[in-house]
Protein backbone atom coordinates (compact mmCIF):
# COMPACT_ATOMS: atom_id res chain seq x y z
CA UNK A 1 0.00 0.00 0.00
CA UNK A 2 2.47 2.52 -1.16
CA UNK A 3 1.66 5.87 0.80
CA UNK A 4 2.91 8.77 -1.50
CA UNK A 5 5.80 10.62 -0.66
CA UNK A 6 8.00 12.66 -2.08
CA UNK A 7 10.23 11.86 -5.09
CA UNK A 8 13.83 11.97 -4.06
CA UNK A 9 17.02 11.90 -6.44
CA UNK A 10 20.36 12.20 -6.26
CA UNK A 11 22.48 13.79 -8.12
CA UNK A 12 26.11 14.19 -8.46
CA UNK A 13 27.04 18.02 -8.80
CA UNK A 14 28.06 21.13 -6.14
CA UNK A 15 24.75 22.78 -4.67
CA UNK A 16 25.70 26.75 -5.49
CA UNK A 17 25.40 25.45 -9.04
CA UNK A 18 21.97 24.32 -8.85
CA UNK A 19 19.08 26.04 -10.89
CA UNK A 20 15.65 25.99 -9.29
CA UNK A 21 12.92 26.93 -6.95
CA UNK A 22 15.52 26.52 -3.74
CA UNK A 23 18.89 25.32 -2.42
CA UNK A 24 19.18 24.22 1.01
CA UNK A 25 22.41 24.03 3.18
CA UNK A 26 22.70 24.12 6.73
CA UNK A 27 25.22 26.69 9.26
CA UNK A 28 26.20 25.34 13.16
CA UNK A 29 26.18 27.61 16.04
CA UNK A 30 28.82 30.43 16.30
CA UNK A 31 30.48 28.93 13.55
CA UNK A 32 31.40 30.73 9.79
CA UNK A 33 29.79 29.26 6.71
CA UNK A 34 32.31 26.10 5.78
CA UNK A 35 32.18 23.22 2.80
CA UNK A 36 29.49 24.10 0.98
CA UNK A 37 27.76 26.88 2.99
CA UNK A 38 31.02 28.67 2.26
CA UNK A 39 30.21 27.92 -1.37
CA UNK A 40 27.01 29.07 -1.29
CA UNK A 41 27.92 32.20 0.16
CA UNK A 42 31.00 32.71 -2.24
CA UNK A 43 28.62 32.36 -4.93
CA UNK A 44 25.92 34.34 -3.26
CA UNK A 45 28.01 37.53 -3.01
CA UNK A 46 28.41 36.81 0.73
CA UNK A 47 24.55 36.89 1.85
CA UNK A 48 25.05 34.17 4.43
CA UNK A 49 27.78 35.75 5.95
CA UNK A 50 26.02 38.96 6.04
CA UNK A 51 22.93 37.45 8.05
CA UNK A 52 25.63 35.92 10.26
CA UNK A 53 28.17 38.63 11.06
CA UNK A 54 25.05 40.95 11.80
CA UNK A 55 23.90 38.17 14.16
CA UNK A 56 20.27 37.74 13.08
CA UNK A 57 21.32 34.30 12.07
CA UNK A 58 23.11 32.05 14.60
CA UNK A 59 22.61 29.09 13.59
CA UNK A 60 20.48 27.61 16.09
CA UNK A 61 18.74 24.26 15.70
CA UNK A 62 16.14 24.14 13.50
CA UNK A 63 16.75 28.28 12.77
CA UNK A 64 16.08 29.26 9.16
CA UNK A 65 17.48 31.94 7.01
CA UNK A 66 15.44 32.57 3.71
CA UNK A 67 17.68 34.17 1.14
CA UNK A 68 16.78 35.84 -2.54
CA UNK A 69 20.33 35.87 -4.15
CA UNK A 70 18.84 37.87 -7.44
CA UNK A 71 21.09 37.36 -10.85
CA UNK A 72 24.03 35.87 -9.16
CA UNK A 73 22.76 32.15 -9.23
CA UNK A 74 20.81 30.06 -10.86
CA UNK A 75 18.79 29.09 -8.10
CA UNK A 76 16.15 31.38 -6.62
CA UNK A 77 16.31 31.32 -3.05
CA UNK A 78 19.15 29.94 -0.45
CA UNK A 79 17.63 28.37 2.09
CA UNK A 80 19.77 27.76 5.57
CA UNK A 81 19.03 25.83 8.50
CA UNK A 82 20.68 25.35 11.57
CA UNK A 83 22.19 22.68 12.88
CA UNK A 84 23.17 23.88 16.82
CA UNK A 85 26.30 23.82 18.20
CA UNK A 86 28.80 21.07 16.95
CA UNK A 87 29.53 19.70 20.18
CA UNK A 88 25.74 18.42 20.70
CA UNK A 89 25.53 17.55 16.55
CA UNK A 90 23.73 13.82 16.12
CA UNK A 91 22.09 12.14 13.42
CA UNK A 92 18.52 12.81 14.86
CA UNK A 93 19.82 16.96 14.34
CA UNK A 94 20.16 15.52 11.06
CA UNK A 95 16.53 14.39 10.63
CA UNK A 96 15.37 17.88 12.11
CA UNK A 97 16.97 19.72 10.04
CA UNK A 98 15.65 18.08 6.64
CA UNK A 99 12.48 18.07 8.54
CA UNK A 100 12.37 21.63 9.24
CA UNK A 101 14.13 22.76 5.46
CA UNK A 102 11.38 20.67 3.99
CA UNK A 103 8.29 21.85 6.06
CA UNK A 104 9.50 25.47 5.71
CA UNK A 105 10.13 24.91 1.70
CA UNK A 106 6.65 23.10 1.78
CA UNK A 107 4.70 25.88 4.01
CA UNK A 108 6.17 28.45 0.77
CA UNK A 109 5.11 26.81 -1.92
CA UNK A 110 8.03 25.60 -3.21
CA UNK A 111 7.54 22.32 -5.81
CA UNK A 112 11.31 21.53 -6.10
CA UNK A 113 14.16 22.13 -4.45
CA UNK A 114 17.93 20.91 -4.01
CA UNK A 115 19.65 19.73 -1.03
CA UNK A 116 23.11 19.00 0.79
CA UNK A 117 23.66 15.91 3.31
CA UNK A 118 23.41 17.74 6.23
CA UNK A 119 26.01 16.32 8.56
CA UNK A 120 28.39 14.30 6.65
CA UNK A 121 30.98 17.52 6.18
CA UNK A 122 31.78 19.13 9.16
CA UNK A 123 29.32 16.84 11.05
CA UNK A 124 31.43 14.28 10.45
CA UNK A 125 28.60 11.48 9.73
CA UNK A 126 28.74 8.90 7.63
CA UNK A 127 27.04 10.12 3.91
CA UNK A 128 25.28 7.32 3.77
CA UNK A 129 23.95 7.76 7.45
CA UNK A 130 22.83 11.42 6.84
CA UNK A 131 22.13 10.45 3.54
CA UNK A 132 19.13 8.04 4.95
CA UNK A 133 18.21 10.60 7.44
CA UNK A 134 17.40 13.31 5.10
CA UNK A 135 15.50 11.26 2.74
CA UNK A 136 13.91 10.04 5.39
CA UNK A 137 12.84 12.89 7.63
CA UNK A 138 12.28 15.15 4.39
CA UNK A 139 9.38 12.55 3.42
CA UNK A 140 8.04 12.65 6.92
CA UNK A 141 7.93 16.48 7.04
CA UNK A 142 5.96 16.73 3.92
CA UNK A 143 3.24 14.01 5.10
CA UNK A 144 -0.27 15.66 5.27
CA UNK A 145 -3.39 14.07 6.36
CA UNK A 146 -6.07 15.86 3.91
CA UNK A 147 -8.13 12.87 2.83
CA UNK A 148 -11.23 14.61 3.80
CA UNK A 149 -10.43 18.30 3.20
CA UNK A 150 -12.01 19.06 0.03
CA UNK A 151 -9.38 20.14 -2.57
CA UNK A 152 -6.97 18.65 -0.10
CA UNK A 153 -5.66 16.81 -2.38
CA UNK A 154 -4.80 19.43 -5.13
CA UNK A 155 -2.44 21.24 -2.35
CA UNK A 156 0.83 23.00 -3.83
CA UNK A 157 3.62 20.89 -1.72
CA UNK A 158 7.13 20.12 -2.10
CA UNK A 159 6.73 17.19 -4.57
CA UNK A 160 10.62 16.54 -5.92
CA UNK A 161 13.89 17.06 -3.71
CA UNK A 162 17.25 16.65 -5.39
CA UNK A 163 20.27 15.43 -3.27
CA UNK A 164 23.75 16.84 -4.70
CA UNK A 165 26.46 14.93 -3.42
CA UNK A 166 30.06 16.17 -4.63
CA UNK A 167 31.75 13.36 -4.01
CA UNK A 168 31.20 10.64 -6.60
CA UNK A 169 32.74 7.59 -5.43
CA UNK A 170 29.50 8.12 -2.24
CA UNK A 171 26.98 8.47 -5.13
CA UNK A 172 26.10 4.64 -5.21
CA UNK A 173 26.36 4.04 -1.19
CA UNK A 174 23.85 7.65 -1.49
CA UNK A 175 21.14 6.17 -3.74
CA UNK A 176 20.52 3.34 -1.51
CA UNK A 177 20.75 5.01 1.53
CA UNK A 178 18.11 7.36 0.10
CA UNK A 179 15.79 4.55 -0.99
CA UNK A 180 16.35 2.65 2.42
CA UNK A 181 14.79 6.63 3.98
CA UNK A 182 11.93 6.58 1.46
CA UNK A 183 10.86 2.99 2.36
CA UNK A 184 11.20 3.74 6.25
CA UNK A 185 9.34 7.15 5.79
CA UNK A 186 6.42 5.39 3.24
CA UNK A 187 5.92 3.01 5.96
CA UNK A 188 5.47 5.67 8.70
CA UNK A 189 3.41 7.44 6.67
CA UNK A 190 1.12 4.54 6.04
CA UNK A 191 0.89 4.28 10.19
CA UNK A 192 -0.20 8.00 10.60
CA UNK A 193 -2.80 7.82 7.95
CA UNK A 194 -4.38 4.61 9.42
CA UNK A 195 -4.07 6.67 13.03
CA UNK A 196 -5.34 9.48 11.41
CA UNK A 197 -8.22 8.04 9.77
CA UNK A 198 -11.41 8.55 11.93
CA UNK A 199 -12.81 5.52 13.62
CA UNK A 200 -15.76 5.36 11.23
CA UNK A 201 -12.93 4.41 8.27
CA UNK A 202 -10.50 2.48 10.02
CA UNK A 203 -12.33 -0.21 11.64
CA UNK A 204 -11.10 -3.51 12.40
CA UNK A 205 -12.35 -4.58 9.05
CA UNK A 206 -10.37 -1.50 7.42
CA UNK A 207 -7.05 -2.81 9.56
CA UNK A 208 -7.59 -5.98 8.30
CA UNK A 209 -8.19 -5.15 4.65
CA UNK A 210 -5.04 -3.42 4.76
CA UNK A 211 -2.52 -5.72 5.97
CA UNK A 212 -3.89 -8.00 3.18
CA UNK A 213 -3.26 -5.16 0.78
CA UNK A 214 0.38 -4.22 2.06
CA UNK A 215 0.91 -8.72 1.62
CA UNK A 216 0.03 -8.48 -1.59
CA UNK A 217 1.71 -5.11 -2.49
CA UNK A 218 4.74 -5.90 -0.48
CA UNK A 219 7.48 -9.09 -1.27
CA UNK A 220 7.85 -12.22 0.91
CA UNK A 221 4.34 -11.62 2.83
CA UNK A 222 1.61 -13.29 3.86
CA UNK A 223 -1.55 -12.13 5.38
CA UNK A 224 -4.02 -14.54 7.02
CA UNK A 225 -7.48 -13.09 9.26
CA UNK A 226 -8.96 -14.49 11.85
CA UNK A 227 -13.10 -13.63 11.71
CA UNK A 228 -14.78 -13.72 14.94
CA UNK A 229 -16.06 -17.54 14.38
CA UNK A 230 -12.54 -18.20 14.32
CA UNK A 231 -11.61 -16.52 17.25
CA UNK A 232 -13.85 -18.37 19.09
CA UNK A 233 -13.07 -21.57 17.64
CA UNK A 234 -9.55 -20.76 19.67
CA UNK A 235 -10.92 -19.63 22.43
CA UNK A 236 -10.24 -15.66 22.44
CA UNK A 237 -12.55 -15.02 24.94
CA UNK A 238 -11.03 -11.56 26.17
CA UNK A 239 -10.66 -9.91 22.84
CA UNK A 240 -14.42 -11.35 22.16
CA UNK A 241 -15.63 -9.63 25.04
CA UNK A 242 -14.12 -6.32 24.33
CA UNK A 243 -15.93 -6.90 20.84
CA UNK A 244 -18.86 -7.35 22.51
CA UNK A 245 -19.78 -3.70 23.08
CA UNK A 246 -19.84 -3.12 19.05
CA UNK A 247 -21.27 -3.87 16.03
CA UNK A 248 -18.44 -3.54 14.04
CA UNK A 249 -17.16 -7.17 14.19
CA UNK A 250 -13.33 -7.88 15.83
CA UNK A 251 -10.56 -8.99 13.52
CA UNK A 252 -7.07 -10.95 14.17
CA UNK A 253 -4.40 -9.92 11.89
CA UNK A 254 -1.37 -12.32 11.20
CA UNK A 255 1.15 -10.73 8.78
CA UNK A 256 4.06 -12.89 8.20
CA UNK A 257 7.39 -11.90 6.20
CA UNK A 258 10.04 -14.35 5.22
CA UNK A 259 8.41 -17.53 6.80
CA UNK A 260 10.54 -19.90 6.78
CA UNK A 261 9.75 -23.42 8.38
CA UNK A 262 12.08 -24.53 11.56
CA UNK A 263 12.56 -21.13 11.86
CA UNK A 264 11.90 -19.06 14.94
CA UNK A 265 10.73 -15.08 14.26
CA UNK A 266 10.90 -11.75 15.83
CA UNK A 267 7.14 -11.31 16.90
CA UNK A 268 5.83 -7.53 17.13
CA UNK A 269 2.09 -7.28 18.66
CA UNK A 270 0.15 -4.25 18.34
CA UNK A 271 -3.10 -3.23 20.11
CA UNK A 272 -5.14 -2.31 17.43
CA UNK A 273 -8.48 -0.48 19.23
CA UNK A 274 -9.77 1.43 16.67
CA UNK A 275 -12.20 3.20 18.91
CA UNK A 276 -12.06 3.47 22.85
CA UNK A 277 -14.70 5.04 24.51
CA UNK A 278 -14.22 3.34 27.69
CA UNK A 279 -17.25 0.91 27.50
CA UNK A 280 -19.53 0.60 30.03
CA UNK A 281 -16.85 2.31 32.44
CA UNK A 282 -17.37 5.25 29.55
CA UNK A 283 -14.59 7.65 29.52
CA UNK A 284 -15.58 11.55 29.85
CA UNK A 285 -16.72 13.38 26.68
CA UNK A 286 -13.42 15.84 26.51
CA UNK A 287 -11.21 14.68 24.14
CA UNK A 288 -12.61 11.31 23.46
CA UNK A 289 -12.17 11.91 19.76
CA UNK A 290 -8.50 11.51 20.39
CA UNK A 291 -9.28 8.03 21.05
CA UNK A 292 -9.10 6.68 17.74
CA UNK A 293 -5.60 6.94 17.71
CA UNK A 294 -5.73 3.70 20.33
CA UNK A 295 -4.79 1.47 17.26
CA UNK A 296 -1.59 3.69 17.14
CA UNK A 297 0.12 -0.22 18.11
CA UNK A 298 -1.39 -2.11 15.23
CA UNK A 299 -0.41 1.11 13.11
CA UNK A 300 2.98 0.59 13.80
CA UNK A 301 3.02 -3.17 13.49
CA UNK A 302 1.60 -2.86 9.99
CA UNK A 303 4.09 -0.03 9.11
CA UNK A 304 6.78 -1.78 10.17
CA UNK A 305 6.11 -5.18 8.57
CA UNK A 306 5.59 -3.28 5.46
CA UNK A 307 9.22 -1.48 5.75
CA UNK A 308 10.96 -4.88 6.41
CA UNK A 309 9.80 -6.38 3.55
CA UNK A 310 10.68 -2.97 1.48
CA UNK A 311 13.94 -3.19 2.90
CA UNK A 312 14.06 -7.02 2.09
CA UNK A 313 15.58 -7.76 5.77
CA UNK A 314 16.68 -11.65 6.02
CA UNK A 315 15.15 -12.00 9.16
CA UNK A 316 11.77 -14.04 9.62
CA UNK A 317 9.13 -11.36 11.10
CA UNK A 318 5.62 -11.69 12.35
CA UNK A 319 3.78 -9.21 13.21
CA UNK A 320 0.02 -9.76 15.17
CA UNK A 321 -2.72 -7.26 15.61
CA UNK A 322 -6.20 -7.79 18.06
CA UNK A 323 -8.18 -5.08 16.47
CA UNK A 324 -11.92 -4.49 17.89
CA UNK A 325 -13.90 -1.51 19.14
CA UNK A 326 -14.48 -1.01 22.96
CA UNK A 327 -17.67 0.35 22.70
CA UNK A 328 -20.79 0.24 25.13
CA UNK A 329 -24.38 -2.01 24.47
CA UNK A 330 -26.56 -4.17 25.55
CA UNK A 331 -24.35 -7.24 24.83
CA UNK A 332 -21.10 -5.48 26.48
CA UNK A 333 -19.24 -6.43 28.47
CA UNK A 334 -19.74 -5.23 32.10
CA UNK A 335 -17.46 -5.14 35.45
CA UNK A 336 -17.92 -7.49 37.32
CA UNK A 337 -17.43 -10.05 34.18
CA UNK A 338 -14.97 -12.69 34.74
CA UNK A 339 -13.41 -13.67 31.72
CA UNK A 340 -11.75 -16.85 30.01
CA UNK A 341 -8.62 -16.07 27.59
CA UNK A 342 -6.89 -18.15 25.55
CA UNK A 343 -4.37 -19.21 28.01
CA UNK A 344 -7.18 -20.84 30.13
CA UNK A 345 -6.31 -18.19 32.72
CA UNK A 346 -9.32 -15.82 33.80
CA UNK A 347 -9.42 -12.06 34.40
CA UNK A 348 -12.07 -10.52 36.37
CA UNK A 349 -12.80 -6.77 34.96
CA UNK A 350 -12.94 -3.80 37.25
CA UNK A 351 -13.51 -1.51 34.92
CA UNK A 352 -13.81 -2.18 31.02
CA UNK A 353 -11.84 1.23 29.99
CA UNK A 354 -8.72 -1.43 30.85
CA UNK A 355 -9.72 -3.25 27.64
CA UNK A 356 -6.24 -3.20 25.69
CA UNK A 357 -4.30 -5.36 28.42
CA UNK A 358 -7.38 -8.01 27.50
CA UNK A 359 -6.74 -8.36 23.91
CA UNK A 360 -3.11 -8.45 24.37
CA UNK A 361 -3.45 -11.08 26.93
CA UNK A 362 -4.92 -13.27 24.12
CA UNK A 363 -2.60 -11.69 21.54
CA UNK A 364 0.59 -12.65 23.80
CA UNK A 365 -0.90 -16.19 24.02
CA UNK A 366 -1.31 -16.52 20.35
CA UNK A 367 2.14 -15.19 20.18
CA UNK A 368 3.61 -18.28 21.59
CA UNK A 369 2.89 -20.74 18.56
CA UNK A 370 5.63 -19.27 16.65
CA UNK A 371 8.38 -20.03 19.05
CA UNK A 372 9.45 -16.58 19.06
CA UNK A 373 12.98 -15.62 19.46
CA UNK A 374 11.62 -12.42 20.80
CA UNK A 375 7.87 -10.48 21.36
CA UNK A 376 7.62 -6.97 21.40
CA UNK A 377 4.05 -5.47 21.88
CA UNK A 378 2.93 -1.72 21.50
CA UNK A 379 0.16 -0.53 22.89
CA UNK A 380 -0.90 3.02 23.69
CA UNK A 381 -1.99 1.47 27.33
CA UNK A 382 -2.27 3.79 30.09
CA UNK A 383 -2.82 7.12 30.51
CA UNK A 384 -0.22 6.44 33.73
CA UNK A 385 2.54 6.20 31.33
CA UNK A 386 1.94 9.21 30.38
CA UNK A 387 1.47 11.33 33.54
CA UNK A 388 5.23 8.92 34.24
CA UNK A 389 7.15 9.61 31.11
CA UNK A 390 5.00 12.42 29.32
CA UNK A 391 5.02 12.63 25.64
CA UNK A 392 8.89 12.49 24.80
CA UNK A 393 9.77 8.58 25.79
CA UNK A 394 7.28 5.41 25.27
CA UNK A 395 7.62 3.33 28.50
CA UNK A 396 9.24 -0.45 28.35
CA UNK A 397 8.79 -2.81 30.48
CA UNK A 398 10.38 -5.93 29.99
CA UNK A 399 11.35 -9.52 31.04
CA UNK A 400 14.71 -9.49 29.62
CA UNK A 401 17.33 -7.20 29.86
CA UNK A 402 19.06 -8.25 26.35
CA UNK A 403 16.21 -7.84 24.38
CA UNK A 404 15.66 -4.49 26.76
CA UNK A 405 18.64 -3.57 25.69
CA UNK A 406 18.39 -3.70 21.97
CA UNK A 407 15.31 -1.64 21.76
CA UNK A 408 17.10 0.35 23.80
CA UNK A 409 19.51 0.72 21.32
CA UNK A 410 16.96 0.86 18.26
CA UNK A 411 15.38 3.74 19.84
CA UNK A 412 18.18 5.70 20.56
CA UNK A 413 19.16 5.36 16.87
CA UNK A 414 15.63 6.30 15.60
CA UNK A 415 15.23 8.44 18.26
CA UNK A 416 12.02 6.66 19.32
CA UNK A 417 13.43 6.75 22.69
CA UNK A 418 12.24 4.48 25.22
CA UNK A 419 12.54 4.40 29.34
CA UNK A 420 12.60 1.72 31.50
CA UNK A 421 9.78 1.41 34.30
CA UNK A 422 10.20 -1.85 36.82
CA UNK A 423 8.65 -4.93 36.55
CA UNK A 424 8.90 -6.48 39.71
CA UNK A 425 6.73 -9.30 41.13
CA UNK A 426 5.16 -6.88 44.17
CA UNK A 427 3.49 -5.47 41.26
CA UNK A 428 1.33 -8.33 40.84
CA UNK A 429 -0.05 -7.60 44.22
CA UNK A 430 -2.23 -5.14 42.85
CA UNK A 431 -4.07 -7.21 40.44
CA UNK A 432 -4.65 -10.03 42.40
CA UNK A 433 -8.32 -11.01 42.46
CA UNK A 434 -10.32 -12.65 44.82
CA UNK A 435 -12.73 -14.44 42.39
CA UNK A 436 -10.44 -14.89 39.14
CA UNK A 437 -6.44 -15.48 38.61
CA UNK A 438 -6.13 -11.47 38.48
CA UNK A 439 -8.27 -8.76 37.92
CA UNK A 440 -7.42 -6.03 34.80
CA UNK A 441 -6.59 -2.81 36.91
CA UNK A 442 -4.53 -2.35 39.33
CA UNK A 443 -5.63 1.04 41.15
CA UNK A 444 -3.73 4.13 40.36
CA UNK A 445 -0.24 3.67 41.62
CA UNK A 446 1.93 2.44 38.83
CA UNK A 447 -0.60 2.37 36.54
CA UNK A 448 1.38 1.92 33.61
CA UNK A 449 3.52 -1.31 35.49
CA UNK A 450 0.46 -3.13 36.60
CA UNK A 451 -0.85 -2.97 33.10
CA UNK A 452 2.32 -4.50 32.58
CA UNK A 453 2.32 -6.90 34.97
CA UNK A 454 -1.14 -8.12 33.57
CA UNK A 455 0.46 -8.76 30.18
CA UNK A 456 3.60 -10.96 31.76
CA UNK A 457 1.33 -13.13 32.90
CA UNK A 458 0.34 -13.80 29.58
CA UNK A 459 3.94 -13.23 28.04
CA UNK A 460 5.11 -16.75 28.69
CA UNK A 461 7.93 -18.77 27.12
CA UNK A 462 10.03 -15.98 25.31
CA UNK A 463 11.70 -13.03 25.53
CA UNK A 464 9.67 -10.21 25.66
CA UNK A 465 9.33 -6.26 25.63
CA UNK A 466 6.08 -4.11 25.83
CA UNK A 467 6.27 -0.30 24.94
CA UNK A 468 3.26 1.68 26.33
CA UNK A 469 3.31 4.21 23.41
CA UNK A 470 0.31 6.23 24.83
CA UNK A 471 2.11 9.07 25.37
CA UNK A 472 4.19 9.08 22.03
CA UNK A 473 1.88 8.02 19.54
CA UNK A 474 -0.13 11.32 19.03
CA UNK A 475 1.28 15.15 18.77
CA UNK A 476 -0.86 17.87 19.61
CA UNK A 477 2.58 19.93 18.72
CA UNK A 478 4.05 19.94 15.20
CA UNK A 479 7.84 18.91 15.61
CA UNK A 480 10.32 19.52 13.06
CA UNK A 481 9.53 16.07 11.00
CA UNK A 482 6.13 14.94 13.10
CA UNK A 483 3.20 17.08 11.84
CA UNK A 484 0.28 17.24 14.63
CA UNK A 485 -1.94 13.84 14.57
CA UNK A 486 -1.01 10.31 14.18
CA UNK A 487 3.19 10.45 14.58
CA UNK A 488 4.09 6.60 13.33
CA UNK A 489 5.94 6.33 16.39
CA UNK A 490 7.63 2.72 16.63
CA UNK A 491 7.86 2.10 13.22
CA UNK A 492 11.31 3.17 13.09
CA UNK A 493 12.24 1.53 16.09
CA UNK A 494 11.24 -1.92 14.90
CA UNK A 495 12.48 -1.68 11.82
CA UNK A 496 15.46 -0.58 13.57
CA UNK A 497 15.47 -3.69 15.73
CA UNK A 498 15.33 -5.56 12.86
CA UNK A 499 17.43 -4.79 10.71
CA UNK A 500 20.43 -5.03 13.73
CA UNK A 501 18.87 -8.26 14.91
CA UNK A 502 21.36 -11.35 14.92
CA UNK A 503 20.93 -13.01 11.75
CA UNK A 504 19.56 -16.25 12.40
N1 LIG B 1 -6.44 3.74 25.47
C1 LIG B 1 -6.40 4.05 26.84
C2 LIG B 1 -5.07 4.66 27.29
C3 LIG B 1 -4.66 5.97 26.67
C4 LIG B 1 -4.73 7.13 27.42
C5 LIG B 1 -4.14 6.04 25.42
C6 LIG B 1 -4.32 8.33 26.88
C7 LIG B 1 -3.73 7.24 24.87
C8 LIG B 1 -3.81 8.39 25.62
C9 LIG B 1 -6.61 2.79 27.66
O1 LIG B 1 -7.42 1.83 27.09
C10 LIG B 1 -7.27 3.21 28.93
O2 LIG B 1 -8.35 3.68 28.87
N2 LIG B 1 -6.58 3.02 30.05
C11 LIG B 1 -7.09 3.37 31.32
C12 LIG B 1 -6.80 2.23 32.28
C13 LIG B 1 -7.47 2.37 33.62
C14 LIG B 1 -8.97 2.21 33.47
C15 LIG B 1 -6.92 1.33 34.53
C16 LIG B 1 -6.40 4.65 31.78
O3 LIG B 1 -5.20 4.80 31.51
O4 LIG B 1 -7.06 5.49 32.35
MN1 LIG C 1 -9.46 2.14 27.49
ZN1 LIG D 1 -7.54 1.81 25.08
Amino acid sequence: MAVRVIDITVQQGEIQKRSGEAIVVNLFEGMRPGGATAAVDGAAGGLISAAVDSGDFTGKRNQTLLLYPGKEMEASRILVVGLGRKEEFSLEVTRQAAGTAARKLQNLGVRQASTILHGSGAGGLDVADAAEAVAEASAMACYRFDDYKTGGKNKKGLRRLTVVERDRRSIPAVRRAVRCGLHIAGATCLARDLINQPGNTATPTYLARTARRIAREGEGLRCQVLDEAGMKRLGMGALLAVSRGSVEPARFIVLEYNRKAGHNPLVFVGKGVTFDSGGISIKSGVGMDDMKCDMSGAAAVLGAMQAISSLKLSLYAVGLVPATENLLDGKAYKPGDILETLSGKTIEILNTDAEGRLILADALTYAARFKPVAVVDLATLTGACVTALGHHATGMMSTDDELANSVRAAGERTAERVWPLPLWDEYREQIRSDVADMKNTGGRPGGAITAAALLAEFAQGYPWVHLDIAGTAWTKKARPYVPKGGVGVGVRLLTQLARDWRKP
